[in-house]
């Protein structure tokens, strides 16, 4: 089966508007020809009208790096998924161990976000991945298989198009580790195959699920080559536009 890859990038609470808006013009130049992946981009939500100004319906996705689950009203500091879209997003980034971590983001509201972006047409990345601890502890597959079935508890099939899966594992966020290719591929397959359990063998099969961690252009070509990982989410690597564009253009 093949899955169109897909190379994306979380620019974090990184880049000025300005920065922003030239980095967007130089991916945009360098990749307005690809029409054989899947391109989509990050930034913080300060910085999106700027990105949509130069990316809206081009061929690289827009998304929010979190929304909230409620519709609208008096949630001080939050955005909710009507806004992201009216910002010009297409996507959205749900579950990063970043806010699952420093902002405590539990099981439930996981589950609760993905419902409100699905609902509300914007296409979810959930990330899923194991802390340092629970990796050195074999506990990797029971974390990422929880937060997988907990993520997912009652979505409905109807939106399965407009899900992704990323792996990453903590402990190779921003750290320079990377999950050895081997290793990053065998989690994946545990991945997919939690996925069949869920959904289907047809959603297991054409969900795309991309490996994050200290993805560069010196390691994606072997990550990519591996028949379970179907693209890259890039951090630190896709704040320059030289490292980033190499990435798109990874088997070229
Ligand atoms: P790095 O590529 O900086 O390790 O970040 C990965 C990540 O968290 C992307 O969401």
């Amino acid at each position: 089966m093949k899955r169109v890859p897909v190379i994306a990038a979380n620019w974090k609470m990184n880049l000025s508007i300005k920065e922003a808006e030239n980095l967007a013009k130089e991916l945009w130049e360098n990749a307005k020809d690809i029409d054989d992946r899947e391109i989509i981009v990050f930034p913080s939500f300060l910085q999106i009208p700027a990105a949509a100004g130069i990316l809206k319906n081009t061929n690289i996705g827009i998304g929010g790096q979190n929304l909230y689950f409620e519709e609208n009203g008096a949630f001080t500091g939050e955005i909710s998924a009507f806004q992201l879209k009216d910002a010009g997003c297409t996507h959205v980034l749900i579950g990063h161990s970043e806010r699952r971590h420093y902002f405590k983001e539990d099981y439930e509201t996981v589950n609760k976000k993905i419902k409100r972006a699905l609902s509300s047409d914007l296409k979810v990345m959930l990330c899923v991945g194991e802390s340092l601890e629970e990796h050195e502890n074999g506990l990797t597959e029971m974390v990422v298989v929880d937060e997988l079935e907990s993520a997912f508890k009652n979505v409905n099939m109807n939106y399965l198009e407009n899900m992704y899966i990323a792996y990453e594992p903590i402990w190779a966020i921003g750290t320079g580790k990377t999950a050895t290719p081997k290793d990053a591929s065998h989690v994946h397959n545990i991945i997919r195959k939690t996925l069949n359990r869920i959904f289907g063998q047809k959603a297991a099969l054409e969900m795309r699920i991309l490996y994050g961690g200290s993805v560069k252009p010196d390691n994606i070509v072997s990550l990519m080559k591996q028949d379970d990982i179907d693209g890259a989410l890039v951090g630190g690597a896709s704040l320059e536009a030289k490292s980033f564009i190499s990435l798109i253009h990874f088997d070229k």
